[in-house]
This record gives C-alpha cells, structure tokens and sequence, in this order.
C-alpha cells in the first residue's frame, strides 16, 4: 500500500512510478466525490501557506478551492508584503512557517528555494512552480489524458512542441519516463532539455519501458501521437530580451492546423498548461504581437478553439489533483 502521508511533493522524480499513479486514482475519486456530492473533509482544522513569488490563477485558486473543499484554512503569501526574499533566508522562513501552518505550497524561481523550504519546515512542502519543474500541473496534465483515451497512460504518445527546456518540458519529460510513456520533446537544439535531464528520463525509461525522443524535426515528432502539447515560449521571470530570439526560433514550432493534420490522427487532442497567447483579438499581449509583427504565438486560435482542445479540463483537474496532493501528504 501507498503512504505518502509526510512528504514533500517537489518535483517527480522523488516519486516512483506507483506513487504517481496512486496520485493519479486519488484525483479521480476525489473529482468523482465532488461531483457526487459526496465528499469528506480530509483536512479539516489544517492551516495551509500559499506562498507565490511569482503571478498565478490556476494554481493559487486550485490550492485554496481545493483546501476549502476539505475543510482547510489558507493564507496567501504574495510577491510582496512579505519579510520572505528581502529581510528573511528561506531556511528561517520555513522555521516560522512550519510553526504556524501544517502545508506549505511554494511558487518561485530557483527549484533550490522550494528544496530548501521543503528540508526545513517540518511539514509538508509542495511546488507549486519553479523555473526547472511544475509537477502538480503535470498530474492535471495525466488525468486529463486518462479521461480523453481509453489507453493506459504507458500506451499513450505525446508530443511537447516548443521551449522544452522549461519547466513543462521538463516535469513532462519526467513525467513521462515515470509512467513509461512515448514521449517526444519537439524543439530547436538551443531550447531543448538538457544532456544531463534527457540522461535521467533514459535511466528511468529503462525501468518503466518509456521511450524519450528529443528532435527538432516537427513532422517525425508528431507522428501519431495522441496529445500535442504546448507552452508559452517565454516563461515568468525570463527577461523582456529573449521575446525576439524565441519568436524567430520557435516559429516553426507553433500548434496550427497544419501540425494538427502531421499527426495523421483526426482524434488528436490538445493541451497547454495556460495561459496562452492564442487570440489577438483579446488584446493579451498585445504589445509582443506587435512589436514583432506576428498574428499568433505558441497555439492559433482555431487549434485553441477546436474540438480537439482540451485545455479548460486540464485547467478543472488542477483542483483535483492538487487536492490529492494535500489529501495523501496531509490528510487525516
Ligand atoms: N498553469 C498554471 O500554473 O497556471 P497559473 O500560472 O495561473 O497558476
Ligand atoms: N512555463 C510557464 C508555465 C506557466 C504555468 C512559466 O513558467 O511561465
């Protein structure tokens, strides 16, 4: 049996892949319960810390929806109105915290800093973002690929088109190792993971059958696949300066219609973390879009639109699985 019941959820490659799984299930039947009506305050009496250095909608309402759901408390910690980062070491402010709370998530730059956190606070610590991973988004990313094939996830094959040295591209490469996936990183050399990362995901794959592809060749890549996964192509914290040098490099790697019908799978879904640069119209972004004379980003709005997309699930099941999270690590 699984007892996660303690620990720290950081990055996955500290859980095996029975552990991810167990994760997985939990999700489900929480998402289940909740629709049913049906749900037990596994959290009740806890106090939760929402710790955010950087900017969030999904996963700062994920954590506090899915703590009032079980009967939690939060307190939200912005990028600013804290001694955290300015006056105080993260090694004391997990000290204090820990006092105080019984979780803590944690959004930030360095995964150093949330490692850090998570060795001394005495509770469990959870990453909620860093600039190498994002694991919680990643067990949204899998239940929704659960609940869009019939396959086992170690017979589904996914695509990842774009900046693959980012904190998507690398939790899903992980990710995908772990659950013996066949996973394709699609990008240009400069941007893809890194020799040292793509040699961890091999050893893993080793044990769990996965096969890990980096290439920057788009039509080998997405050859029957069947997710096709993006992410912006410049990330949170990275400088206004890199937004020429991407746009030119990652060009031919944007989600349209045409990458859509190289799959060769009329079924083929489409996934993105959000949030994305896809409508113009919208005026979001505004400022690059025509600074650099372009109609549309990492995904068009007609992939974006189309019945192939399945972003907004992805979005719901950040609630689900983030709550399995704090149930299995916290949970009474
Ligand atoms: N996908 C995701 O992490 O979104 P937020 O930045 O809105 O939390
Ligand atoms: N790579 C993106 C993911 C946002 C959820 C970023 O770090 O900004």
């Amino acid at each position: 049996p699984v007892n996660l019941r303690n620990r720290n959820f950081l990055k996955l490659l500290d859980y095996t892949p029975t552990e991810i799984q167990f994760l997985l299930d939990l999700s489900m039947s929480l998402k289940k319960a909740k629709y049913a009506g049906t749900e037990q305050h596994k959290l009740s009496g806890k106090n939760i810390a929402l710790i955010f250095e950087k900017s969030s909608t999904r996963t700062r309402c994920a954590f506090e929806a899915a703590a009032y759901d079980q009967g939690a408390h939060v307190t939200y910690l912005g990028p600013t109105g804290s001694q955290i980062g300015a006056k105080e070491s993260m090694k004391d402010t997990a000290r204090v915290l820990g006092r105080m709370y019984d979780g803590i998530e944690y959004r930030g730059f360095g995964q150093e800093v949330v490692e850090e956190l998570g060795k001394y606070a005495g509770v469990p610590v959870w990453n909620g973002l860093t600039n190498e991973f994002h694991p919680t988004q990643i067990l949204a990313d899998f239940l929704t690929m659960m609940e869009h094939t019939d396959k086992p996830l170690s017979k589904v094959k996914f695509a990842y088109v774009g900046d693959a040295r980012n904190n998507m591209g690398n939790s899903l490469m992980i990710g995908a190792a772990k659950m013996g996936m066949d996973f394709r990183g699609i990008a240009p050399i400069s941007v893809q993971p890194t020799e040292e990362l793509v040699n961890q995901a091999n050893e893993i794959a080793k044990e769990t059958g996965a096969t890990i592809t980096i290439t920057d060749d788009v039509a080998e890549g997405v050859k029957d696949v069947d997710f096709i996964y993006t992410d912006v192509w410049v990330s949170m914290g990275e400088p206004e300066e890199v937004w020429k040098e991407r746009i030119e490099l990652l060009k031919p790697y944007q989600v349209n219609m045409d990458m859509i019908n190289k799959t060769g799978n009329p079924n083929v879904k489409f996934m993105h973390c959000l949030p994305a640069f896809h409508n113009r119209e919208t005026k979001i972004g505004e400022d690059v879009f025509q600074k650099f004379g372009i109609e549309a980003m990492e995904v068009t709005d007609d992939v974006f639109e189309s019945k192939h997309s399945v972003v907004f699930d992805e979005a719901e099941n950040r609630m689900h699985t983030i709550k399995a999270v704090m149930v299995a690590t916290l949970g009474q």
